[in-house]
């Protein structure tokens, strides 16, 4: 009786940490959708969406100021990749494809990239430790993946040339859904990147340094497939995705990688216990790995074999501070939430 008492009360203090009142709405009620967000120090967090609005704390997201980048107020910035409190890039998807720097907190704003060409659709950027590598990733032109680097941490950025990036299949696309799709492992010890990145639509693969994998996630119709991706250590790699148009889906909406780097083998499980349905991010806080889409939140403790429900609101994108004790989500209407542990 005692042990199970015993028992009874870990199950209860489990179920708090885990649960709905751990979630705390920091800011609500703007009209933009967010999907941009930017944690690169204990202070500074970054917050972008559509109508052109960014938001920025300098408290460590106990408060946010808010602005629409003047003449770009029509843009959807979907991804926002920030150095400190006063430096960020962010990007806007199409009409035109861009993406814009500032470096005096938001107050100006320059054009560090553009291309006006028709069918161009930007989805996701990524920045290595060293915040001077960094890479943008785009929907395919020409059948093949749109990329373009930079090397000097944003001011700078060169399409690389259709004939050098893998070329895509079957309408093959990319979600501009949190982005988290596209991933440049920096490894000092060389000065090379491992760049990864997820497809989705008609047909969903994960790409490593330009190479092809199929894994088995749902893929077929426009809205299905990879839409975000982890990589927590050189052993494996978490993809999160589903079929937005059928968001409590729980079918083949995740899957584990495992890279063997002696056998150069890459291999592909799907969880025991998914997360609740379509997935546009997945991010690493410590040990634990959160996921978010518009069906609601999960938390893995296990590598992300089994997920857990914490609420079913609505949010788009999540990243954990440095620490990996404060997770911060961000999602429609400016919803901004902090999960802390
Ligand atoms: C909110 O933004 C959308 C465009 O994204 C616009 O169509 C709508 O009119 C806006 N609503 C309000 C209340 O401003
Ligand atoms: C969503 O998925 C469930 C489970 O497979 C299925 O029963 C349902 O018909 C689907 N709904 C739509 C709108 O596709």
């Amino acid at each position: 009786m005692y042990r199970q008492l015993v028992y009874l009360v870990i199950l209860l203090v489990s179920a708090r940490v885990y649960g709905q009142q751990a979630l705390t709405i920091i800011d609500s009620g703007r009209n933009t959708s967010l999907r941009g967000l930017s944690i690169p120090d204990d202070n500074a967090v970054w917050v972008t969406g559509n109508n052109g609005y960014v938001g920025r704390s300098v408290n460590g997201a106990k408060s946010f100021e808010w602005l629409q980048v003047p003449g770009y107020e029509r843009q959807d910035f979907r991804d926002v990749e920030a150095f400190d409190s006063n430096t960020a890039l962010i990007m806007a998807v199409a009409e035109p494809a861009l993406i814009l720097k500032t470096s005096d907190g938001g107050k100006s704003w320059k054009r560090v990239f553009e291309d006006t060409a028709t069918g161009m659709f930007l989805d996701a950027m990524d920045f290595a430790e060293d915040r001077q590598h960094g890479i943008v990733i785009g929907d395919p032109m020409q059948q093949h993946v749109f990329l373009a680097v930079t090397e000097d941490g944003g001011d700078h950025w060169k399409a690389l040339d259709p004939s050098a990036t893998a070329e895509a299949v079957d309408s093959e696309a990319f979600f501009a859904a949190s982005g988290t799709n596209v991933r440049l492992i920096w490894d000092p010890a060389v000065e090379m990147a491992d760049l990864l990145y997820v497809s989705g639509g008609k047909r969903s693969r994960l790409f490593i340094n330009n190479e092809p994998f199929d894994i088995p996630i749902i893929q077929g119709k426009s809205t299905t497939g990879a839409n975000s991706i982890v990589v927590p250590d050189s052993t494996g790699a978490i993809i999160v995705g589903g079929d937005f148009s059928n968001d409590t889906l729980r079918t083949n909406n995740c899957v584990l990688v495992k890279f063997d780097y002696t056998t150069k083998e890459v291999t592909f499980e799907t969880p025991p216990e998914p997360p609740h349905g379509y997935r546009s991010c997945v991010a690493l806080a410590g040990k634990r790995l959160i996921s978010c889409g518009t069906s609601g939140v999960d938390l893995s403790d296990d590598g992300g074999q089994h997920w857990q429900l914490i609420t079913r609101q609505s949010f788009h994108v999540a990243r954990a501070a440095r620490d990996g004790k404060k997770i911060i989500l961000a999602g429609p209407r400016g919803t901004i939430a902090l999960l802390l542990f």
